[in-house]
């Protein structure tokens, strides 16, 4: 069994040890292709993997037809907008994703991103702290649930809101649940986005929704850049000049909101949520794991295409 671990965004090295320490016991050959820069070096190197380990690389329709041994596709991290699932399907190849495995790190950067914004981007001027403040988190999942844990921490008023999240889990972790985008907005001085970007969502967070917050607003993306309708929001922060944009993912037009928002908006130059030696090593191991017990049981459990 030939192991394709395909990231252009590379694992720390201690991740990638890890990952071969699980298919080195299954007997099987892990192949690394790694900081690629073109599509062409994964279409070639997936050709004879029997399995593959990616990381917000795309799987494409092209990367499935290339991949005629492929079996197994494992998203090492929680989305996977990435893949095409139906063209996954229609190729027999399972797909899945290794939840919660990197959640932890996506959440305390989503923090960092809060105390640098609430003391204006370290620049020396007088902030303000987290500690009392409302704190809307948008999806009740891994990386919510990890967000509210540490805004705790700082003595912040969590509320969350997910569509698909019963009121008793929020309530059992101390959060307070509200049962619309809109009233979570209305009421929270920080929105911490938490939401997978779908068919549903794309596009979802607009002038109207983040317009509801109060003065002071900041709102903070460690999702997906494509949640966002980035023109609205632009206009929105032209508007009112109160609001920050916090983001690890950058946005399309970056350049944009550079210019126009000095002080207001800022933007890793990498997404760097799941960028830590732990959450490599956790979703790259579970991932080799999931393949193995894949290959050798038959288990689908992380199975997203189905
Ligand atoms: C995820 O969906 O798991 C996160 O966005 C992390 O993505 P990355 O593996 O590309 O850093």
């Amino acid at each position: 069994m030939k192991v394709l671990l395909a990231t252009e965004k590379p694992f720390a090295a201690v991740a990638v040890k890890g990952i071969k320490e699980v298919t080195d016991a299954a007997g099987y050959e892990l192949v690394l292709l790694e900081k690629y820069t073109d599509k062409s070096q994964l279409l070639e190197a997936v050709a004879d993997a029997d399995a593959l380990i990616i990381r917000s690389d795309k799987v494409d329709a092209e990367v499935l037809e290339a991949a005629k041994q492929l079996k197994i596709v494992v998203r090492a991290g929680a989305g996977y907008d990435n893949i095409d699932l139906e063209a996954a399907t229609a190729h027999k190849v399972v797909a899945m994703n290794t939840p919660g495995q990197n959640a932890n790190a996506v959440a305390e950067l989503a923090l960092g991103l809060m105390v640098y914004a609430v003391r204006n981007f370290y620049n020396g001027t007088s902030g303000s702290e987290l500690k009392g403040k409302k704190i809307g988190i948008h999806a009740f999942g891994n990386v919510g649930r990890n967000v509210a844990r540490i805004a705790q921490g700082f003595g912040m008023d969590v509320l969350a809101y997910d569509a698909y999240c019963p009121d008793e889990a929020m309530i059992a972790a101390a959060v307070t649940p509200v049962h619309s985008a809109e009233d979570l907005y209305r009421n929270c001085d920080i929105v911490s986005l938490h939401i997978p970007a779908t068919a549903e969502t794309r596009q979802s967070i607009n002038r109207a929704l983040v317009g509801m917050m109060p003065k002071g607003a900041i709102l903070v993306n460690t999702a997906r850049k494509e949640v966002i309708n980035e023109d609205e929001l632009i206009a929105l922060m032209q508007e009112r000049q109160d609001i920050k944009y916090v983001t690890d993912i950058m946005p399309d037009a970056d350049m944009k909101f550079r210019s126009l928002f000095p002080g207001r908006y800022f933007a890793t130059p990498k997404k760097m949520g799941a960028q830590t030696t732990e959450a490599n090593t956790n979703a790259g191991i579970a991932a080799a794991r999931q393949i193995v017990d894949f290959i050798e049981n038959g288990n689908t459990r992380f199975q997203v295409n189905k």
